[in-house]
């Protein structure tokens, strides 16, 4: 591994001055310092998001000149209504800081069609980071962010069918590295200019992906020397190959896959066409997300040996490791992936390894904030028609278990699990079938995501330290120490995963806890695991169905095209109330005594659905959630909504994108560290060591 000397760190990075740029980058887009998008960030800044607005937005003009009486006494003229984001910038920090420890080697070129939300894209700029953009106005965009620093990145043009005038446009504002699947574009490029450099993007066996790609791009095997004896043709070099294993890839071996194939061109088309490759660009597909419903063991098992695509062959028996784990984690796919990398493509070679992360670097950084605008129930008379079967008992009895019943439902074998359900159950044999009905759909999902579901919701419940990437996350605190007495003063604290609890001080100077507290892991546990399980058996009623102020043409979209499931959870204080929308004095306030029973610690589960505002059916945001009773105007916020959601997300029926508001968890005390990486580390422990 090359080393770097102190100052030039990354990519010809000066941290000092990088750390003096992210710092403006804070200041300018007054970002919030003290906490993340999950934790006390999430709260403190949905509270001075809510009271700000309120309190300075002006009234609007249609309430001008209004006739006397047509609005009521007392209506609140600026009503709170909006969705909107917090963006958590310490975790794109700290993502990169990940990358770059795992794959010191390979040089991110951060995928914008992810999210391409400028504060995002100069804090990766200033971070060192190179990008792949799809489109004209991406490279305009990133060109245009990354303008007055001192390094600009580099840029590859990493969209396989390009339309003529955005690639006319790319080379004139210097791009050379633009990557191809088929002849036609290697013509359009000829036609350019002969100094593009061809990266040949080629197909990969995507199976178990969240989002398969290679339906759509790559170069199947067969094409491989047809499309490098049309570039030798036309007098274009092609330098490289490129490969994406499909968006929110958990298996090490599909990237295994793609560098054995990979290795296979390089070798060919020096001995065949005398082209001297020299970069390998291993695309994107790293998990980013807290947690994942995606159960990738069972597409690969299933999928029939038929469907396996030209070009990879390959499948199961090609050496790859059968017992290898296939839900992996960013750090073990790295762990994987690199010492394959160093043997196919030994340092010496002087290979250029490129990576295309998107959803790695911002998927966890989001939080999206939705206001319930309107709700329907199955309510008659005070009680609920249970249609077609009680769930509501049951979910009831289930939020009810304990940390054991829980462990030992999604651990236990078989006959562990029944009796566990049976001893819960309501001696009812309706409740016992639709109980049982449970327990069969509950093993046919993956222990492996139960266990990881579960361990996840624990630590959202109960705590403010979440542990990212599950017990190995390495936070800040571990590279950099705890955090000294005068930086928690400062009502500072960092990245995700540290092992104290964040401090926040309240405007007394008082320490307070978190008034935010996550859903109880009982409920999410339930929600993510027994209530997927009842709402997939079978058409289900839900007893509430609310509607939010988002929807699946807007944020949401990411259900559609990234194929996320979200959760809902209620943002609500720490004693089980409601967070409440009403404000006073433009600070958000908890009125205890007014609070309805149902809000109350324990309180009645409901199975609920989550539709969005648009007037189509298929805004759909959530089925089947346990959500204790909401009222027209609480809150209900969704982790993990950074990647691929603002992005595509459109104006349908008139609704316009979600502000956002810009958090960091890292203190910038931590920016040189963090931005030095783990190289500098390294060299200062040789230096103590050698001294
Ligand atoms: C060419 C290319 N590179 C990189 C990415 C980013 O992938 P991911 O978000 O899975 O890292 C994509 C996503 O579609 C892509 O098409």
């Amino acid at each position: 591994m090359v080393r770097h000397g102190r100052s030039i760190s990354f990519s010809g990075i000066d941290e000092v001055e990088s750390k003096g740029i992210l710092s403006k980058v804070l200041i300018d887009n007054g970002v919030y310092l003290g906490g993340s998008a999950i934790g006390t960030g999430l709260n403190r800044a949905t509270r001075y998001y809510l009271s700000e607005r309120v309190s300075k937005a002006s009234i609007p003009e249609h309430f001008q000149n209004i006739e006397e009486g047509v609005i009521n006494n007392g209506v609140d003229l600026t009503p709170v209504e909006d969705s909107f984001y917090v963006i958590d910038l310490g975790i794109v920090v700290s993502q990169v800081y990940q990358w770059r420890k795992y794959f010191p080697r390979i040089e991110p070129f951060y995928a914008v069609k992810c999210n391409p939300d400028p504060v995002i894209v100069r804090t990766l700029a200033v971070l060192g980071c190179n990008f792949d953009c799809a489109s004209r106005e991406e490279i305009r965009l990133v060109q245009d962010i990354a303008k007055d620093l001192p390094r600009q990145p580099d840029i590859i043009y990493a969209n396989p069918s390009k339309a003529r005038a955005h690639l006319l446009e790319a080379v004139c504002k210097g791009i050379r590295m633009v990557t191809f699947d088929n002849a036609e574009e290697i013509k359009k490029c000829a036609g350019i200019s002969k100094k593009i450099q061809l990266i040949l993007r080629i197909v990969t066996d995507d199976r178990g992906s969240q989002c398969r790609l290679s339906s759509k791009f790559g170069a199947p095997r067969a094409k491989w020397r047809p499309l490098l004896a049309t570039a030798k043709k036309c007098g274009l070099e092609v330098i490289g190959v490129s490969f994406h294993v499909g968006s929110g890839c958990r298996d090490g071996t599909r990237y295994e896959l793609a560098l054995k194939d990979a290795r296979e061109i390089f070798d060919l088309a020096k001995k065949e066409y005398g082209f001297n490759m020299s970069v390998l660009d291993i695309g994107g597909g790293f998990p980013g997300e807290t947690h994942s419903l995606w159960n990738p063991q069972e597409e690969i098992d299933e999928e029939p040996e038929s469907l396996k695509k030209e070009g990879t062959e390959q499948g199961s028996d090609d050496g790859v490791s059968e017992e290898s784990d296939r839900f992996m984690f960013f750090k073990e796919i790295a762990e994987y992936v690199a010492p394959i990398i160093d043997d196919l493509f030994p340092e010496d070679s002087g290979v250029r390894v490129i990576g295309e992360p998107g959803r790695f670097f911002v998927a966890a950084c989001s939080t999206l904030c939705c206001n319930v605008i309107a709700m329907r129930t199955n309510e008659c008379d005070g009680t609920f028609e249970l249609e077609p079967h009680d769930d509501q008992e049951h979910a009831q009895r289930l939020s009810e278990m304990t940390r054991e019943e829980e462990l030992e439902l999604v651990n236990g074998p078989k006959n562990r699990m029944d009796r566990t359900i049976r001893n819960l159950s309501l001696g009812g044999t309706e409740t016992e079938t639709v109980l049982e009905t449970m327990v069969e759909e509950l093993q046919s999902y993956s222990r492996l995501y139960a266990r990881q579901n579960l361990s996840q919701q624990e630590a959202d419940a109960y705590n403010d330290v979440i542990d990212i990437y599950d017990e190995d996350f390495e936070t800040a605190a571990d590279i950099l120490g705890a955090p000294t007495e005068a930086q928690t003063k400062n009502m500072k604290h960092t990245v995700e995963g540290m092992t104290y609890p964040l401090v926040a001080m309240d405007k007394d100077g008082e320490e307070t806890d978190a008034l935010i507290t996550l859903a109880a892991a009982g409920e999410a546990a339930i929600n993510g695991i027994v209530m997927q399980a009842v709402a997939d058996s079978g058409p289900l009623q839900d007893d509430i169905a609310y509607t939010i102020n988002n929807s699946v043409y807007s944020a949401f979209n990411n259900i559609m095209f990234d194929h996320a499931t979200v959760r809902p959870r209620v943002l609500r204080e720490r004693n089980g109330k409601v967070f409440a929308s009403k404000t006073v004095d433009g600070i958000l306030e908890f009125d205890a005594d007014t609070m309805p029973d149902a809000f109350q610690v324990n309180q009645q589960l409901y199975t609920s659905t989550v539709f969005g505002n648009t007037c189509d059916s298929i805004d759909v945001v959530a089925r089947s959630v346990l959500l204790p009773k909401l009222e027209v105007g609480d809150w209900m916020y969704f982790q993990n909504m950074g990647a691929y959601t603002m992005a595509a997300s459109s104006n349908f029926n008139g609704f316009q994108p979600s502000e956002k508001f810009y958090v960091c968890s890292v203190q910038p005390e931590y920016f040189e560290a963090l931005i030095a990486g783990p190289d500098a580390e390294d060299n200062e422990e040789e230096k103590k060591d050698s001294a």
